[in-house]
């Protein structure tokens, strides 16, 4: 085990003796609270006044950040430096937008010749299927896109399609991930064949979902159109261009990327492809330009001001001070309602590790749950637990100012003022005596009202950020999901992980793999434990 660092013993015994307890005092004893705990980078601004933190707390956040090397970890990692450890690889998704092109060196070559060559391939094929000169086996033009691939290869362009969609004038846009057939099936069953362009996304061109799927997806092709029509309708996006050109694709319809961008880290490259489908390369080179924005913020700005440095610091708060286990991400924006399924492979998968860099079992908790659905439904679902459940869950709120819809402005105002509200309930809660007040003013007698009033105390001083940005353009989403791969990044840092490796997927593969001619024949099930026997069996006996 690690030895404790000084900053985390302080942390600790701030967070005991001195942070704000009473939010309702904090706020009222000082009436910039708002402004010496929020920061702005352009018209992104992020709110964590409601936090219980104070200058001291954040002093201290700092000096951890200090103690444990963030800004020259951060600069490893733009430079090409071998953060990831485990793998011996660079991590350079930061590359896939560098819109300065300055050059990036990794394996003594500049990365920026090929990251912009596959750019302009991406966009010569997509806008040729977009125009219609690249077309079916018809002739005709593609009406349907069908993104087969899982986890990293399909998360990222799913949830940046649905936000993009006031943007998208491109073919229609479907994804397939799971290894149940009900998937694809259901997908199929919905586009016509005759004009659907099928991409298979995968970095490995080895995930066993994929490829199951893409099999099926080659079988529907060739027995509605026939073998040649495959050179048409399927593309693919993977490091592994040997193993794709044995699937029959042809080598002009690869779209490739490097062992140095992270599966989840690489919706800027060629697994954006659907995206650049649905809105164009203008739009896509838009949301590049958003993520390197930030990509600039998170090395220039100082802390305080730095939107992923001080999301990552409170984030670290809450999980490994405070010990809050979970974080709810809700944004009020419908079409943001891929983005927590989203940040739970970046955050989980990143951070969900128990060893130091250093091989060392993790002192204290690692990353958190993360969990989320949009506002206003959430609302209606799991807030009673958030606002007076016995666990304490940081929120994160993320709103836009304007809406794309005209002609419906009550909407979006409504959708603001329950946002805001939220937050502001969480902080202020209820007390017992202005519950029991509320009661009495209704005209309820005083034994009635002493035995609703606790059923109607909200405890507050639950804590909670707030994200609000203009619009989701292509810019502003670029922006936000480059902000939290940077959060991720700094919270990593903090916990002594690597962030980038993803070790914990694989025994549960192994596993699949050595079950599935158990599975299949019935045989060999006596080497299982009797749980996982009898569950062979019992689905064998019932089918
Ligand atoms: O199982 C986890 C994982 O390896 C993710 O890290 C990755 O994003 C996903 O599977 C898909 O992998 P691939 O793109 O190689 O098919």
């Amino acid at each position: 085990m690690t030895s404790k660092s000084k900053a985390i013993e302080a942390l600790k015994s701030h967070f005991e003796n001195d942070a704000p307890k009473d939010m309702r005092a904090a706020f009222s004893n000082d009436p910039k609270r708002f402004e010496n705990n929020s920061a702005t980078f352009d018209d992104l601004l992020l709110d964590w006044s409601k936090c219980a933190v104070n200058d001291q707390t954040l002093t201290l956040l700092e000096d951890l950040a200090l103690e444990k090397n963030v800004a020259s970890k951060r600069d490893a990692m733009f430079n090409g430096e071998h953060i990831n450890i485990t793998e011996d690889r660079a991590v350079l998704h930061t590359a896939l937008r560098n819109r300065s092109n300055l050059p990036i060196i990794e394996g003594g070559k500049d990365v920026m010749h090929d990251v912009n060559a596959v750019l302009d391939q991406m966009g010569v094929f997509s806008e040729g299927v977009r125009s219609g000169d690249i077309t079916a086996s018809n002739g005709k033009k593609f009406t349907d896109i069908v993104n087969i691939g899982i986890g990293g290869s399909d998360l990222g362009p799913a949830m940046a399609v649905l936000a993009m969609a006031p943007y998208h004038d491109g073919p229609r846009c479907h994804f397939v991930s799971n290894i149940d057939g009900a998937h694809i099936a259901d997908t199929l069953k919905n586009v016509q064949l005759e004009t659907t362009l099928f991409i298979i996304a995968s970095k490995t061109f080895t995930t066993i979902e994929t490829m199951t799927n893409a099999q099926t997806a080659r079988r529907a092709i060739v027995e509605a159109l026939n073998e040649d029509a495959v050179a048409h309708h399927f593309c693919a996006v993977s490091t592994a261009l040997d193993k794709v050109a044995d699937f029959g694709i042809n080598e002009d319809r690869i779209f490739g990327f490097w062992d140095w961008v992270g599966g989840r880290y690489s919706l800027w490259g060629a697994i954006g492809l659907p995206v650049m489908m649905a809105i164009g390369a203008v739009r896509f080179g838009e949301f590049l330009d958003g993520a390197h924005a930030m990509d600039k913020h998170f090395k220039d700005a100082p802390a305080r001001e730095n939107l992923p440095m001080m999301l990552g610091l409170i984030g670290y708060y809450h999980r490994a001070i405070c010990d809050y286990s979970t974080r709810a991400v809700i944004p009020y924006d419908q079409r943001l309602s891929r983005l927590a399924a989203y940040l739970q492979q970046l955050d989980m998968e990143s951070n969900g590790k128990s060893v130091t860099l250093d091989s060392q079992s993790v002192c204290g908790p690692s990353g958190p749950i993360v969990w989320g659905e949009p506002g206003t439904n959430g609302q209606h679902a799991f807030f009673q637990l958030l606002h007076q459940g016995t666990d304490i869950i940081p929120v994160e709120f993320i709103v836009a100012a304007t809406a794309h819809e005209t002609g419906m402005d009550v909407h979006h105002q409504l959708l603001l003022a329950n946002c805001f509200a939220q937050s502001e309930a969480l902080m202020k809660g209820r007390t017992l005596e202005e519950a029991h007040q509320q009661l009495t003013d209704k005209g309820m007698g005083k034994a009635e009202a002493d035995r609703l009033a606790p059923h109607k105390v909200f405890s507050g001083n639950r804590p909670s950020t707030t994200l609000v940005y203009k619009k989701l353009t292509p810019f502003a989403l670029g922006r936000l999901i480059a902000l939290y791969e940077h959060r991720v990044f700094v919270e990593a840092q903090l916990y002594g992980i690597n962030a980038f490796d993803q070790w914990g997927v694989e025994l549960g593969k192994e596993l699949a793999t050595a079950l599935l001619p158990v599975v299949q024949t019935g045989k060999g099930a006596a080497k299982l434990d009797s749980s996982t026997a009898a569950l062979v069996k019992y689905v064998s006996d019932i089918s």
